[in-house]
């Protein structure tokens, strides 16, 4: 099918203007500003249409589809959480039209074999564009450097441990890493060490925070100022995978890569203490380190564990309000290059446990561009900021071919997004297999109502059009 999307208000390279946009055999064909006058653009009167559907876009916002480059869709192997269909689902009704996703699977991703496999489920069943990073343990070096950069998203190290049990911190492997891998190294950086001793404090029922010392007492945390605790543990998640522990770990990865002369991706900075260890003041395509912040963190603070308690545990934690703002500021300022999600779906039953066995991970990717928009009418960042850090900045980043813009010639990867229809998260709508999120009951401004994956549509008004398959990235590198 081709589409005219007519009269669109297009967000794209740092503008906003009305246009018209041909999409023909999967590409932007051409693209037709307004020329003047009412500032309208309609172009439905035209005599050469008769092959295109015309989408009537007036009033809508038109971005390039999001780019998210970290996701945790869980396959193969933990498939009761989540899988490549089910997630892909939820993606393109978030916006997002191209995914990266991480390698703890079960089995990890630690093989070329293991990587292809992945790749031909995704072919099979990915109604998103898709690329997958490789994986790396102790042991593997082989099998990492032997990453096509061409076809391959980027290797993912895990300088802190977390779901998956993935953790390198063998000195050898990680210097060999940043001095020879093909492609880009996208970092999970929290300090093991510092990590294991707060979990043992934890353990112990004595913690040691800035504002004092948090004990169990009679079977409950009390911090020394008298404020008592009593719901769920997960409001010390921070404490224990503290600022610290991040700070420690990220300089270390940006240390090595100085070194080495790698190209670091640093994932989920959660910490305002971390931005100084990213540059502003050069382009991003000069950039050899580059920062990830993802929603969760842009979204929720330590003032959320009260309400949602381990459903918004994940790892690196959520932290200080504070910390949430350094994050927003640094998405504007230029430290931050781009906002993934990490999407990491575990099933209700899971996260209902206590703490300290609940796994790490929350699902987010089902409204990661209405809820960065809302975050625009909050007055954090501009709208034209929005398409920079999920679509653009993430092209540029990874030398993605022909997407995150709209130009003509590239690929038809394209969101409409209604600014004026509010819309209430629920639970009930949910297409990530697990069927909750943390930003149930959210109340949103904008929706997003057609997502087109190489120019077909696949999400239209809150339903996935099913048949559409995405194609895998490829990478001018
Ligand atoms: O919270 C997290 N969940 N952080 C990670 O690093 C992994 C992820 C997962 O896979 O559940
Ligand atoms: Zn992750």
């Amino acid at each position: 099918m081709n589409y005219i999307i007519e009269n669109a208000t297009l967000v794209n390279e740092g503008i906003t203007s009305i246009a018209s946009v041909f999409v023909k055999n999967g590409i932007i064909e051409k693209i037709i500003p307004a020329d003047g006058g009412d500032g309208a653009c309609l172009i439905s009167t035209d005599k050469n249409i008769s092959n295109y559907n015309v989408i009537d876009a007036t009033g809508l916002l038109l971005l390039p589809g999001a780019i998210d480059d970290h996701v945790h869709f869980r396959e193969p192997g933990l498939t009761h959480k989540a899988d490549i269909a089910s997630e892909s689902r939820a993606a393109v009704a978030g916006g997002v039209t191209s995914f990266m996703e991480m390698p703890n699977t079960n089995p990890p991703t630690l093989t070329q074999q293991l990587l292809q496999d992945k790749f031909d489920l995704a072919a099979e069943k990915s109604c998103a564009n898709y690329s997958f990073y490789m994986g790396v343990s102790n042991s593997n070096m082989d099998e990492v450097l032997k990453t096509d950069p061409k076809r391959v998203c980027g290797i993912k190290v895990f300088m802190g441990s977390s779901t998956g049990n993935m953790l390198v911190e063998d000195g050898g492997t990680l210097s060999t890493l940043f001095k020879e891998a093909p492609c880009l190294v996208a970092a999970h950086c929290e300090d093991d060490a510092t990590i294991k001793a707060n979990a043992a404090d934890f353990e112990s029922g004595e913690l040691r925070v800035e504002s004092g010392v948090w004990r169990v007492e009679s079977g409950e945390w009390r911090v020394e100022s008298g404020e008592w605790r009593v719901e769920s543990e997960s409001f010390l998640h921070p404490v224990i995978r503290s600022v610290e522990a991040c700070y420690k770990s990220s300089s270390k990865a940006v240390e090595l890569a100085t070194k080495y002369g790698g190209r670091l991706h640093v994932m989920h900075v959660t910490t305002g203490k971390e931005l100084s260890l990213f540059r502003n003041d050069i382009s991003l395509k000069d950039k050899r380190i580059t920062a990830e912040a993802c929603l969760n963190h842009l979204w929720f603070s330590d003032k959320d564990y009260e309400r949602l308690g381990n459903m918004i545990k994940v790892n690196p934690a959520i932290k200080a309000e504070t910390d949430r703002l350094a994050l927003l500021n640094a998405l504007v300022g230029g430290r931050i290059d781009v906002v993934g999600t990490d999407h990491a779906p575990h099933t209700l039953e899971e996260k209902m446990r206590p703490y300290a066995i609940a796994p790490s991970g929350a699902p987010s990717i089902q409204h990661v561009l209405p809820c960065m928009i809302e975050l625009v009418n909050k007055g954090f960042l501009s709208i034209t900021k929005v398409a920079e850090l999920m679509s653009h900045n993430p092209a540029t980043l990874f030398n993605i071919s022909r997407r995150g813009f709209i130009r003509e010639g590239y690929h038809a990867d394209l969101v409409l997004v209604d600014p004026h229809k509010p819309q209430v998260i629920s639970n009930d709508g949910i297409f990530s297999k697990c069927g909750w999120t943390p930003y149930n009951g959210i109340e949103l401004h904008s929706t997003v109502t057609h997502t087109f994956v190489n120019g077909e549509l696949v999400y239209h008004d809150g339903k996935v059009i099913d048949g559409v398959r995405g194609m895998r990235l490829e990478f001018n590198r």
